[in-house]
């Protein structure tokens, strides 16, 4: 026989039937994703368990003096060991080798910018701006497209903040969990997420409502026993640590989805209840954000009454795309549904309003961007120019690039500000952490901007 110069054929032609039927196993029944959940779950525990510290808890690397005096606390390197040396108190890191480079724990670090923060050169930002009196700024992440970098932008600005000496609070909103899981959060089931804050505020609505209609002469609707139960949880509960010392989690597990059909029924019950604003209200009557700077909300990738709930609180709206057509396409698409969504509950809420003669609601953000992510510059130029000329100042100028030194990292270390640099070509690392850190400066553009409105506004009202 003669071959063909082609090759063989490519491997979807000739199929042999009853060999597929004799590969295809037997039919699945519900059982069956009860069996591979076993299976999974089984995997997934030895994974982590190799993954993880005995203590079963993550821990932060250390950090180098090369890489404190470089990228988090400016000031020379001779100026910092003096310091050191003047300030026995201060930590003096520790050496893996004698007389080599000394390495401190992030919380020494934290400790050292205080020291500078205070002790240190005035003209020189040791500290973060934060205006006084002007409360922590929300900043969502969101896009109804899956696997854009919505977690990855989200989990990468919340360490930058925190390196830059911020305090920060990470929300997670996606049942899917996996910012949960880069910060090694913990929680067993709906009752650890922000489940209960949104059904606490629900019943509350209910209870507002019953009195009503026992004014009435009408027969209250009883709560249920997970309303109840919701009633007695504040925010600070939900709140854990993880092993970034100034980042706390509200995590999110599975369960969290139940929201999703939980809520619409809430709403019918209540057709008054502002369910958009039950994750505002319920973190601003807990007092949660007068111990943050900055907390970031990751959410799913779609826009259910989650994202609305994180949208609505946030301040800052960041929206992760590729610079593709098909990712360009359904941002627009986002976009879309943004405006109708919030309309809609606007103008419900107006008509209601108008009838009362109150003042009306008003969907406002400090700030929206598009944020291109995964940006390959040899191949995606063209495209990235033209969403910038129809964009325009919503896009955000800097594009975060494509890099290797996210993805590869193992379960225990997650993305560039968690790696050690010595694990990497030097080269790599450096444009790596670079276009991070150009996130993070546009991003703290934003913030910085809209902290100072508030302080000029605020300034503008007590004179
Ligand atoms: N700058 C980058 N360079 C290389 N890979 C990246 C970069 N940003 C994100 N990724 C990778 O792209 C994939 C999707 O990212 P990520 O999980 O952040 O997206 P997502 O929008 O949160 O997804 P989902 O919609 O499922 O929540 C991940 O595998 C992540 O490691
Ligand atoms: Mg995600």
């Amino acid at each position: 026989m003669k071959s063909d110069p082609r090759g063989p054929l490519p491997p979807y032609f000739n199929i042999d039937p009853d060999a597929a039927l004799a590969a295809l196993g037997a039919p699945t029944a519900t059982d069956g994703f009860g069996q591979i959940a076993r299976a999974c779950t089984a995997g997934r525990e030895d994974l982590a368990s190799r993954g993880l510290e005995e203590n079963g808890a993550r821990q932060l690397r250390l950090f180098s003096t090369w890489e404190i005096t470089r990228y988090l606390i400016p000031v020379a390197v001779g100026h910092f060991r003096r310091v050191l040396k003047q300030n026995p108190d201060l930590p003096q890191g520790r050496s893996e080798t004698d007389g080599g480079a000394k390495w401190f724990t992030l919380d020494e670090v934290l400790r050292l910018r205080a020291h500078f923060g205070t002790e240190g050169s005035k003209a020189k930002e040791y500290l973060p701006y934060r205006p006084k009196g002007q409360s922590a700024k929300m900043v969502a992440v969101a896009n109804f497209k899956g696997g854009v970098g919505k977690t990855s932008t989200a989990a990468h600005l919340a360490m930058s903040a925190a390196l830059d000496g911020y305090k920060v609070l990470v929300i997670d909103l996606d049942s899917q969990g996996s910012m949960t899981s880069i910060f090694g959060g913990k929680v067993a089931d709906e009752w650890q997420t922000v489940f209960p804050l949104l059904a606490r505020h629900y019943a509350r609505h209910q209870r507002v409502e019953n009195q009503r209609r026992m004014d009435r002469g009408d027969a209250p609707q009883p709560l249920d026993d997970t309303l109840s139960e919701a009633l007695e949880i504040r925010a600070q509960s939900l709140v854990q640590k993880t092993h970034w010392p100034n980042i706390d989690l509200i995590g999110a597990q599975l369960n969290l989805y139940w929201a999703e059909f939980q809520i619409p029924v809430w709403r019918m019950q209540g057709r008054g209840w502002k369910l958009w604003d039950a994750l505002t209200d319920s973190l601003a009557e807990d007092g949660v954000l007068d111990a943050y700077d900055v907390v970031f909300i990751d959410t799913p990738p779609a826009l259910g009454y989650l994202t609305i709930n994180g949208l609505a609180a946030a301040d800052i709206l960041l929206v992760p795309l590729g610079a593709s057509f098909l990712e360009f396409d359904s941002t627009g698409r986002f976009f879309d549904m943004l405006h109708s969504t919030f309309g809609s509950i606007e103008e419900a809420e107006n008509m209601a309003a108008r009838a009362l003669g109150r003042e009306g609601l008003a969907f406002q953000w400090d700030a929206v961007r598009a944020v291109v992510t995964r940006y390959d510059g040899s191949q995606q130029a063209e495209l990235a120019a033209l969403m910038q000329a129809y964009l325009g100042q919503t896009l955000s100028p800097h594009r975060q690039d494509f890099t290797a030194l996210i993805g590869q990292a193992g379960e225990q270390v997650q993305g560039i500000y968690e790696a050690d640099y010595r694990d990497f070509n030097r080269e790599t690392y450096a444009r790596g952490r670079e276009t991070f850190d150009a996130t993070y400066a546009a991003f703290k553009q934003l913030l910085i901007g809209s902290w100072r409105r508030d302080e000029l506004g605020a300034q503008e009202a007590a004179e």
